[in-house]
């Protein structure tokens, strides 16, 4: 087939599989895997996660790189645009918004992070960061660093310095995005990956020769370490749960459903191999995931805080920026280790964030034909409205939560599941793997591609409804029985003394002024809520069999929206924005159909 001018290039095969693993070797990595991993059954986890990786990763990274080349060998580069080709139904382009949105809102947060990690560089370069033993003090010091207590408590006036490392961090994506992906993205990429291999590694050398640095808690020792991270918990591979967050993990480490793969693979020749590249540039974020990220994060935070350290696995921030600190206080040249780990994750993040920006960019230049000036000045000014509404509402990290949630997890899997539709059953999986062979070192085993047409569609929409079934809808989670003499101190009113005693006895929060209300109607009546000042649910106190059952409300993500005022504000955000992006949509489609572009496309 005769090649149609593109603008772009990857200048080598390596570049381009630098490139790729760069944007899946990112913070999930070293952060959100080893938490999942220990939270669902350590060494048992990676069944769930393995077949993850076998069953939609791989494939679907496959199926993103063959109809990304496809259509790039067409003259197209952005997700609708792409979308079109391999479908060619007017209602395809719309699909493509998904893979502009997603990249653009994960960006908005993600960036943020990313500077915080260079902002951990840089207080373990002047030792700020070396507060001694004292837990508490790095929790102090993250809330402070990003602004848990109250919105806009970033944009004070002692904060100068840190919100410039974030313009400085912002200016840089910018600068590697402005250049373009061979000048830019990959001649950084070739550079940042090595860079990556070495601190990790320099860093996983320190933790693996630790020993057993107090003595005294011999069981607190590098094998210990590796035990508490990977002794398997069989009976966890009963729990759903567990095979969610496998392939969510998956999803999110591989950067498949993001719209990036597709946008990359669009810069390929026909000569260039999909089966090999696409294979090794996952099997390298399963190196950087398995053996760097599992090897180092969890295994140190139990050689120094011991059983603790099981308290963070739950929140990623909080293993990553309070216990990881707390670690590196207590470690020989912990200063200098902590400057290493955390300058490493920022690198990480940057290969990864920079990868987000470019579908977006491709996609104005393409509907637009815009200079990379103007459509880099346009992301410019749309990210920083997005990353200043995250840095303002800081308060408890609640903009970001939600961003995370239904861009970076509902969003992505939607955008799977309809590149999976896409691929298998418009493109076809016969002309999918004559595609994805083309200029291939390797034959990948036709079963790859009936799995992508008749087994992805089904795990993924059944991982999809188990998210949603699991995330959305609220429930009530018993946390402890009290005796019934208690039940006479209920009325409307202050919780009484004694009953607030045993939330404290459990450690359980309450609020400052913790009101009890009675439920209404029916068997209700024998039960009581516990509120908050603004009236919102935090416990509900039920009769049981041997007296009061305590039970915490734990809020799903549709009724966080109507709790909280910045958690719908999120919401409103990312759907004006999802409005923009699909009428951005609708007027590149009108230009392109103008243009006759999708007439005369070789088959
Ligand atoms: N794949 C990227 C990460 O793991 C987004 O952070």
């Amino acid at each position: 087939m005769a090649e149609i001018k593109v603008r772009e290039r990857w200048g080598s095969r390596i570049g381009v599989i630098l490139a790729v693993a760069g944007s899946a070797v990112g913070l999930g990595n070293f952060l959100r895997f080893p938490g999942n991993a220990a939270q669902n059954g350590g060494g048992a986890f990676m069944l769930p996660y393995f077949i993850s990786l076998l069953v939609l990763g791989i494939p679907m990274c496959w199926a993103e790189w063959t109809m990304g080349r496809y259509a790039g060998v067409r003259g197209f580069n952005s997700a609708p645009a792409i979308y079109t080709v391999i479908w060619r139904n007017r209602i395809s382009k719309y699909f493509g918004s998904l893979a502009v949105l997603i990249p653009l809102v994960i960006y908005m947060y993600y960036v943020l992070i990313e500077a915080w990690c260079l902002g951990y560089a840089i207080n373990y370069l002047t030792g700020s960061l070396m507060l001694g033993s004292d837990a508490s003090k790095y929790s102090a010091f993250f809330a402070n660093f990003v602004g848990i207590e109250s919105d806009g408590a970033l944009l004070a006036e002692g904060n100068r310095t840190w919100l410039l490392v974030l313009i400085g961090v912002f200016v840089c994506n910018f600068i590697l995005i402005y250049r373009g992906v061979n000048k830019g993205i990959e001649t950084f990429c070739k550079v940042a990956m090595p860079i990556m291999i070495v601190l990790g590694l320099i860093v996983l050398l320190r933790v693996l020769t630790l020993g057993t640095p107090d003595p005294t808690k011999p069981d607190q020792s590098v094998i210990g370490g590796l035990g508490f991270m990977w002794n398997p918990h069989p009976e966890k591979l009963w729990d759903f749960q567990t095979w969610l967050a496998a392939s969510g993990q998956i999803f999110f480490s591989l950067s498949v459903g993001f719209g990036i793969i597709v946008n990359y693979a669009s810069y390929l020749s026909e000569k260039d191999d999909l089966a090999l590249s696409g294979l090794t540039s996952c099997s390298m974020n399963e190196f950087f995931e398995v053996c760097l990220g599992g090897l180092i994060t969890l295994p140190a935070a139990f050689i120094f805080l011991g059983v603790a350290a099981s308290g963070f696995t739950g929140s990623t921030f909080a293993l990553g920026f309070q216990a990881l600190p707390n670690v590196f206080a207590m470690m020989p040249a912990g200063q200098f280790f902590g400057f290493l780990w955390f300058f490493m994750l920022f690198v990480a993040a940057i290969t990864s964030s920079v990868s987000m920006l470019q579908p977006v960019i491709a996609f104005l230049e393409e509907g637009f034909a815009l200079k990379r000036h103007a459509s880099a000045a346009v992301l410019g000014v749309l990210s920083a409205m997005g990353c200043l509404f995250v840095l303002y509402f800081s308060k408890n990290l609640v903009a970001l939560d939600m961003m995370d949630f239904w861009v970076g997890s509902v969003a992505l899997f939607m955008l799977a599941m309809i590149q999976s539709f896409l691929y298998a059953w418009m493109f076809g999986i016969k002309r999918g793997d004559e595609e994805l062979h083309r200029g291939a070192h390797i034959r990948i085993p036709w079963v790859v591609q009936l799995m992508l047409k008749f087994v992805v569609p089904v795990y993924l929409a059944a991982i999809f409804i188990g998210f949603c079934y699991q995330k959305l809808p609220s429930f009530d989670k018993p946390e402890f029985e009290t005796s019934a003499r208690h039940a006479a101190s209920l009325s409307d009113g202050l919780l009484s003394e004694s009953l607030a005693a045993e939330f404290a006895k459990r450690e359980l929060i309450l609020p400052e002024e913790p009101a009890v209300l009675r439920e209404r109607g029916g068997a209700a009546d024998e039960s009581w809520r516990i509120v908050d000042a603004s009236e919102n649910l935090l416990y509900r106190i039920v009769p049981g069999p041997d007296g009061l059952v305590i039970k915490s409300r734990q809020p799903g993500y549709v009724e966080s929206i109507s709790r909280s005022r910045v958690a719908t504000l999120t919401v409103l955000f990312i759907s004006v924005l999802f409005g923009f992006v699909l009428v951005l949509v609708h007027i590149a489609g009108r230009r392109w159909q103008a243009e006759g572009r999708f007439e005369n496309i070789p088959a």
